[in-house]
C-alpha cells in the first residue's frame, strides 16, 4: 500500500536530495517551456486555506480566460482531488509516456492523491520527495498554460527548497490570516522565499472577518496582519478573503465556489486577486525556456520512463 517511490529522477539524477548551488532542474524547464507563469502558494503554516484560495484562484484565472493548471505540492496533506471533486480517477499515460494531468472545469490538475489510495499517508522524504516532484513537472503533460498554480505544504520545508531549485523562475505567494502570530510564521516563509530566490509576488489574506446575515462584521482572526506583511515585504496586497460558509461547503463538495457562486463575497474577493494577478504578470511566451531548450517547446521531452506508482 506504501506508494512506490518514483525510480528515476531524470537526468539530475545526481543531485537529488541535496540543494543544488546552480539551481538546476533542466528537465522541468523543458518541460514546462510552454507555462508563462509559475505560482507557488505558500504559508507559513497549515489551516490557511491555502488550497482553497490555490483552487479557487485557479477558478478565478480560468474565468478570466486563461489557461490554468494546479499542482498540489502537498504531498503529505494533499487536498486539492478533493476540492476539484477528483477523486478515484488515475491519469493517463500520452503516447509519448507522460502523465495527463486531470480535468477539472477546465483546469488541469496534478496531485500525489491520484496515485495512492484515498487518506494514505504518504511517507516521502528528501530524495524520494525530490524524485516525486521532478517528476511532476517533467513528465506531465502540462502543454500550454499561462498559469501553473503550486499548492504547497505548509511551512518551509523540503518542498519548496526543491521546488525553487527545479523552478528557479518561479513566483511566491503568501497566503496569511490577519492576525500578528500568523503574520510572523508568514513572513518566515517569505524569509524562505527570500533565500532561495523566489521572488513573491504578493499576500493574500484570508479567513479576513466574517460578515452576519444582519451585516454585522466580526474580525474573528484580527485585522491588518496581510496589509502589514505586504507593507514590509514592500509586494502588492492582493486581495482580502472574508470567512464565508459557501467557500468551505464548495471546497468540501468539490466545486469551487468562484464558478457556483462568483458573487460570494469570498468567491469575489479571490476574483480580484486572480485580476491583481493578472495585472501584474503580463504574459510573454515562453518566458520559463531557458537556454537551448527554448529552441523547441513544442517538442516532445526525451522519454524518461514512468515510475510514480501508477501501475
Ligand atoms: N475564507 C474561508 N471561509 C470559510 N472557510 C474557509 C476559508 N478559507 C479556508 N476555509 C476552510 O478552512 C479549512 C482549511 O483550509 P485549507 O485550504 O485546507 O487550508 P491549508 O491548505 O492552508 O491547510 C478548510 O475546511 C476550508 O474549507
Ligand atoms: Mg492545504
Amino acid at each position: 500500500m506504501d506508494p512506490q517511490p518514483p525510480g528515476r529522477a531524470g537526468p539530475k539524477d545526481s543531485q537529488s536530495g541535496e540543494r543544488s548551488q546552480t539551481h538546476g532542474g533542466e528537465a522541468p524547464q523543458r518541460s514546462l517551456a510552454q507555462v508563462a507563469n509559475v505560482i507557488c502558494v505558500g504559508s507559513g503554516k497549515g489551516g490557511v486555506g491555502k488550497s482553497t484560495l490555490t483552487a479557487n484562484l485557479a477558478a478565478a484565472l480560468a474565468v478570466e480566460g486563461k489557461r490554468v493548471g494546479v499542482l498540489d505540492a502537498d504531498v503529505w496533506g494533499y487536498s486539492i482531488p478533493r476540492m476539484y471533486g477528483l477523486g478515484a480517477t488515475r491519469p493517463m499515460v500520452s503516447s509519448e509516456r507522460k502523465i495527463v494531468p486531470l480535468d477539472a472545469h477546465g483546469i488541469k490538475v496534478m496531485s500525489i492523491g491520484f496515485f495512492v489510495e484515498e487518506d494514505a499517508a504518504v511517507v516521502w522524504r528528501g530524495p524520494m520527495l525530490h524524485k516525486a516532484l521532478t517528476q511532476f513537472l517533467k513528465d506531465v503533460e502540462w502543454g500550454h498554460l499561462d498559469y501553473l498554480l503550486i499548492d504547497l505544504p505548509p511551512g518551509t520545508g523540503d518542498v519548496s527548497m526543491t521546488l525553487a531549485q527545479l523552478l528557479p523562475q518561479a513566483q511566491f505567494l503568501i497566503i496569511t490570516t490577519p492576525q500578528p502570530t500568523a503574520q510572523r510564521v508568514a513572513r518566515r516563509a517569505a524569509e524562505m522565499a527570500g533565500k532561495v530566490d523566489l521572488e513573491v509576488v504578493g499576500v493574500i489574506e484570508n479567513m479576513a472577518g466574517f460578515v452576519t446575515p444582519g451585516g454585522e462584521r466580526f474580525q474573528i482572526f484580527g485585522e491588518g496582519g496581510g496589509q502589514e506583511l505586504a507593507d514590509e515585504l514592500d509586494v502588492p496586497m492582493l486581495g482580502k478573503v472574508p470567512l464565508t460558509m459557501p467557500l468551505r461547503l464548495q471546497a468540501d463538495a468539490g466545486l469551487p465556489l468562484v464558478f457556483e457562486d462568483p458573487d460570494d463575497p469570498a468567491a469575489q474577493a479571490i476574483r480580484q486577486a486572480a485580476r491583481g494577478l493578472i495585472a501584474m504578470a503580463p504574459i510573454v511566451l515562453p518566458t520559463l525556456a531557458v537556454g537551448g531548450s527554448a529552441a523547441s517547446p513544442t517538442g516532445p521531452s526525451p522519454s524518461t520512463g514512468l515510475s510514480l506508482p501508477m501501475a
